[in-house]
């Protein structure tokens, strides 16, 4: 009834409140729960930022005790779930294969199917939070037909998926301690941007009513999407394209420029950030530092610098607004750290799982939830008569 508001994109419409994450696009502020990232990255620690943002406090010294117990105790996977990596291809993508095995824990969790039964959606945060790193692990086993690992509880998440990832079974795995901390740094950033693509899929789909887990795997197939978090995954595929046709970053620019078809400046601009993105700027100053200490250096690393430095100085991207985002750099970190590109956008999805948790509980319980449904501009015809297939 009444005016329809037109607003492909959702660029202008509120879509719901939320007192869990505040950006200010201008300014290139992000706060998690009123505290700043640059504060959260320097001092905290990513458990402590998913409690923090499902939550809304940072967590007493017994409350992180028992959060991370919890959490250490529900790694493990169910058997059968294991016999299900079996069924896909071996070179299949692994986010498909992450979103499926989200999906199918409400087969294994059934007492999670009521959205409102609150200690089951409390058991359901830590199984997510629990098993999707192991979920994650055993997709990249598969993809590379190496046997699965147990995880190890004696071990911190961070370090646990780590192992699950790259150990052998009944072979030490030692943890590199800059490899984690590299990596428990690039899931805080990742935590949460309020309404974002997969988030705002997060929170639609559960305002059916629909479980968590369904909820969480509906997210995490819109992160999938390249001008989402696979954005992660096409800068490095982009850098690598420069690479090989010689380093010419100028013409390269050239083409982005020229709006060739399918030729856009990956990890460049952001629907919220005009100015430039807070993570971006905490993530340069670490890019360095991690590739120096773990690659020895990186020649997409310059490559990179220099694409940025030459798009920083080009009136195309300083009129539209242009800057680097989250993603620029991440491609490059996830690299040293020994991931294949196709795994990043995972990586990713392990980050924004406390952001999509809190988003999902935040939803369920406001009062003034209604199912998301939007409504729409018609363009087709006007009524017309049926006509025979004769006629046609
Ligand atoms: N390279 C070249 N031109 C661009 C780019 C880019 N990366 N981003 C935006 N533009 C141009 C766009 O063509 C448009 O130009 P014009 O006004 O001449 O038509 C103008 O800038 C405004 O862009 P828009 O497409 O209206 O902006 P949007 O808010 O709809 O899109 C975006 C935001 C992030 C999808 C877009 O900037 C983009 O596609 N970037 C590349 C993909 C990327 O890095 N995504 C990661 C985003 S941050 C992390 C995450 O969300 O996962």
């Amino acid at each position: 009834t009444g005016y329809i508001t037109y607003d492909p994109g959702f660029v202008n419409t509120g879509a719901a409140s939320s007192a869990i994450t505040y950006i200010d696009g201008d300014a290139g502020i992000l706060r998690y729960r009123g505290y700043p990232i640059e504060q959260l990255a320097e001092k905290s620690n990513f458990i402590e930022v998913s409690y923090l943002l499902i939550y809304g406090e940072l967590p007493t010294e017994a409350q992180l005790a028992d959060f991370t117990e919890k959490i250490q105790r529900h790694t493990l996977l169910h058997e059968d779930l294991k016999a299900f990596f079996s069924g896909f291809p071996r070179d299949a993508h692994p986010m498909p294969v992450l979103s499926s095995a989200v999906s199918a824990l409400s087969t294994f969790y059934q007492d999670s199917l009521n959205p409102f039964d609150e200690p089951n959606v409390e058991l359901s945060t830590i199984r997510l939070l629990a098993k999707v790193p192991t979920l994650a692990a055993y997709a990249y086993k598969k993809s590379v037909g190496q046997p699965l690992l147990y995880p190890d509880n004696s071990l911190g998440l961070v370090e646990n998926f780590l192992r699950m990832t790259f150990g052998f079974p009944a072979e030490p795995y030692e943890v590199d301690p800059a490899v984690a901390k590299a990596l428990d740094l690039l899931f805080i950033l990742h935590a949460d941007h309020e309404q974002n693509c997969s988030t705002s899929t997060v929170r639609l789909v559960g305002s059916s009513e629909a479980n968590l887990f369904a909820s969480i795997s509906a997210g995490i197939n819109a992160l999938f999407g390249p001008l989402h978090g696979g954005a992660n995954a096409a800068v490095l595929d982009m850098l690598e394209g420069i690479r090989d046709e010689g380093g010419d970053v100028a013409s390269f620019v050239n083409r982005v420029k020229n709006k060739e078809q399918g030729v856009k400046l990956m990890g460049f601009g952001h629907r919220v950030y005009k100015n430039y993105d807070p993570r971006a700027k905490i993530i340069k100053n670490t890019a360095d530092e991690i590739l120096g200490k773990i690659a020895g250096g990186d020649q997409l690393l310059d490559i990179a610098k220099k694409l940025e430095e030459t798009a920083l100085s080009d009136d195309y991207f300083v009129e539209r607004k242009l800057y680097p985002n989250v993603d620029f750099y991440t491609g490059l970190i996830y690299r040293a750290l020994g991931f294949p590109t196709k795994f990043f956008t995972v990586l990713f999805a392990l980050g924004r799982l406390p952001g999509w948790i809190a988003h999902w509980r935040e939803m369920i319980n406001d009062p003034q939830t209604k199912i998301g449904r939007p409504r729409q501009i018609y363009t087709g015809h006007a009524s017309r008569d049926y006509k025979g297939i004769s006629e046609r």
